[in-house]
């Protein structure tokens, strides 16, 4: 197959190359996926450059998420037949013709969609469920900050939340991306690079009850002050670094929780129960149309390099997309 190689080890985007790769081996309990597109992490520039690498016995190759077509079942399963439309939450593989992913973390592609349209879903939704619905506990009228709320997981963090029935307060870097927060639901728009978001939260709305997180240390002091009580900080991503002092009287006083975590590493039994939930709760609001996939940008997977710079350069609202054409592949 052909799949994204690094010949020359990690590093730029341009070290990405589009070149034949081993397919990969089918396993009992898992499913073979002819990939039409797959969806651009942040992750994987982290990847690229050697900062993040792979769980053990996974694939080497970068990409958390694809969409395509089941071309194989391994031995087992039962629950997807050749031929049918899938959506994949993936450990690695998905910037490739074809990936094999155990069949907890697959799911149908929602009804409605095209293909690409789905190749984006698998990461951000299951993320932004397994952290602020199921570890966060976020409830109907609460309020829940959204940092970073153009972005892939933002996007769909504003849309679930909305869908479920609470009120949403962003961060954003600009007035494009929060007035396209705003087109999805966020109440509360607050530039980050204008504005202290705990100050423009504690005037507007008093505190918050959910704050999701992107910044990590940078952030970590105010995301506690924002905090009502009892409320939780969901830190998924550390891009204002790792450490940092906590005041831990305020989060006492507070009755507050902080959770961090990672999807990529959890067990496969966690990550089937998250697709499980997502399949059940999300999908079907994707299908009433409460909830859509934002989708900035598609490029050929060939273009790989190109994408990666526009993800670091925060070009995108929403997610990155690169499609497989199989025909100039031949
Ligand atoms: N833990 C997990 O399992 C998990 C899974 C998926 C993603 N993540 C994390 O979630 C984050 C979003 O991922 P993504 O793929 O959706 O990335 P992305 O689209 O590249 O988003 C990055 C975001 O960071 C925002 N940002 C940068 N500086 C900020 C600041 N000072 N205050 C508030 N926001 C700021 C950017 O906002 P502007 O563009 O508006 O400047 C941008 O929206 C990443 O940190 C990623 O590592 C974690």
């Amino acid at each position: 197959m052909l799949a994204i190689a690094q010949p020359s080890g990690p590093g730029g985007p341009e070290t990405l190359e589009w070149a034949h790769a081993p397919d990969p081996e089918l396993g009992p309990g898992e499913v073979r996926i002819a990939v039409a597109a797959a969806g651009v992490n942040r992750a994987d520039l982290l990847q690229r450059q050697g900062m993040y690498d792979p769980p053990p016995g996974t694939s080497p190759i970068i990409g958390l998420e694809c969409s395509g077509v089941v071309t194989e079942l391994g031995a087992g399963v039962t629950r997807f037949a050749i031929g049918d439309e899938v959506v994949a939450l993936l450990a690695g593989g998905g910037y490739a013709e074809q990936v094999v992913v155990p069949v907890g973390q697959v799911l149908p592609l929602p009804a409605g969609l095209t293909l690409i349209q789905g190749a984006g879903l698998p990461e951000v939704a299951c993320t932004v469920w397994s952290n602020v619905f199921m570890s966060a506990r976020l409830q109907q009228g609460e309020w829940l900050l959204v940092h970073g709320g153009g972005s892939g997981i933002g996007t769909m963090a504003i849309q679930l939340a909305r869908a479920f029935g609470a009120r949403i307060a962003v961060t954003a870097g600009s007035t494009e991306k929060l007035d396209a927060c705003a087109d999805l639901g966020a109440e509360l728009l607050i530039n980050y690079r204008e504005q202290d978001f705990l100050e423009v939260v504690q005037t507007e709305i008093g505190g918050v009850d959910v704050v999701l997180d992107l910044m990590g240390a940078k952030y970590l002091a105010s995301n506690v002050k924002v905090l009502n009580r009892n409320g939780r900080l969901a830190v998924i991503g550390l891009q204002g670094g790792v450490k940092a002092e906590l005041n831990l009287n305020e989060l006492l006083r507070k009755n507050a929780t902080i959770h961090a975590a990672s999807l990529r590493g959890r067990p496969l039994h966690e990550k089937a129960a998250i697709c499980e939930q997502v399949g059940s709760v999300v999908w079907p609001w994707i299908q009433a149309g409460l909830v859509a996939p934002v989708i900035g940008a598609q490029l050929l997977i060939s273009e790989a390099a190109q994408a990666h710079r526009m993800l670091e350069a925060g070009a995108v609202t929403g997610k990155i997309l690169l499609t497989i054409d199989r025909a100039a592949s031949a």
